[in-house]
């Protein structure tokens, strides 16, 4: 990896001790601290109050969960219980469902004596798959890019929204290992990183770039259109929380705004999409995906350094105001061009035909 320090870890899990360890993201990028997991109860509280978060590694953190659930107590009433309240914490990314899905349909099936190891080895099996998948996805987005940079001749220019970085993930980020990929073989680029009120998980994605040495560029989230009318992007590579069967990609609020930018700008839309975000019981996502609204104090809030460096909070608004914080949109797949798996690169009206290949 072409970090200039050793990459932190968004979770590391601890079967001797029997318990996950966290980066706070609810901190991030203010202050880098660390949270001990030890209980199934615990993983819930960290995907719902976003100190873990990004679809693979809620996914992820879900299926540790039901490994600390079973370690406790591993009867099938403890089993139920842990699966069916961690699927509550957060409804739209469904890694979410299909990690404790992978999770569950073994468990049962199995002597509860056995349970508890046989949850440890399939959760560290999902999380060590998450870091071959995003490699995987890397390498095929890598092709992309080396294919603008051979027209160009310059660096290309890709615009991502939120983060789909490392913290959405174990290691690589779905949407930025291709970026690093390039970067590593000197492929020239440069990443146009959008803010994405209300919870700027852009800072993160900066803070990522910024570690890697991968030259990147701010912007607030109106940014986008006006840069593709200007032909400063070559390229857009986001993350997914949920992809139809048909190819319509749920990802962070704002994205279907920049799918339309790029669509009118000629500019190729490309979702990184683990094939685990595939939703193949789902049509036409505009109206069947569930999409999270979320509280409005981050709206009504910016958090940030004081003058005297330490983090504070201003409020922006006033308390009778109404707010509405939807924390995800639908991009239809006529405005992907395509998506990029671990499994090679799909156009939107392909995917249905991995349904039988991915099936847990
Ligand atoms: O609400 P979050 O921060 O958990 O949102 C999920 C995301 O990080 C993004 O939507 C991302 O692009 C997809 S996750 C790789």
């Amino acid at each position: 990896m072409p970090f200039t320090t050793k990459p932190l870890k968004s979770l590391i899990a601890d079967r001797i001790a029997n318990r996950v360890v966290i980066i706070d993201q609810t901190l991030l990028p203010f202050a880098v601290e660390r949270k001990i997991l030890s209980s199934w109860q615990d993983c819930a509280e960290a995907i719902r109050a976003m100190r873990v978060r990004g679809a693979p590694l809620i996914g992820v953190t879900a299926a540790f969960g039901i490994a600390l659930a079973m370690s406790k107590d591993a009867t099938d009433e403890s089993l139920f219980t842990a699966c069916r309240d961690i699927a509550a914490t957060r409804p739209t990314a469904v890694n979410l469902a299909w990690a404790i899905e992978r999770m569950r349909r073994p468990l049962i099936a199995i002597d509860p004596a056995a349970r508890p190891d046989a949850a440890w080895d399939e959760a560290s099996k999902i999380a060590a798959e998450d870091e071959t998948c995003n490699q995987q996805i890397g390498i095929y987005g890598l092709g992309i890019i080396r294919e603008i940079y051979a027209r160009t001749h310059r660096p290309v220019n890709i615009l991502t929204h939120c983060n789909a970085g490392r913290m959405a993930c174990l290691d690589w980020g779905t949407a930025t290992a291709p970026i690093y990929l390039a970067h590593q073989a000197g492929v020239p680029v440069h990443v146009w990183v959008e803010e994405t009120r209300p919870r700027n998980q852009g800072l993160i994605t900066e803070w990522e770039l910024a570690q890697a040495g991968v030259p990147h560029t701010y912007v607030v989230d109106n940014s986008g259109g006006h840069l593709m009318q200007h032909n400063k992007v070559d390229m857009v590579i986001v993350g997914v929380d949920r992809v139809s069967r048909r190819g319509d990609v749920a990802n962070k609020i704002g994205t279907y705004l920049k799918a339309l930018a790029a669509r009118d700008n000629g500019i190729p839309f490309y979702a990184a999409a683990p094939t685990s975000s595939i939703d193949f019981s789902i049509e036409d996502g505009v109206p069947e995906i569930e999409i999270e609204e979320r509280d409005r104090s981050e709206v009504a809030a910016i958090r940030g350094w004081d003058s005297n460096g330490s983090i504070s909070e201003v409020r922006i608004l006033k308390a009778e105001t109404a707010v509405s914080n939807p924390g995800f949109d639908v991009t239809p797949s006529r405005l992907v061009t395509a998506l990029i798996t671990e499994r090679g690169i799909f156009m939107p009206n392909q995917l249905a035909a991995l349904a039988t290949e991915v099936a847990i």
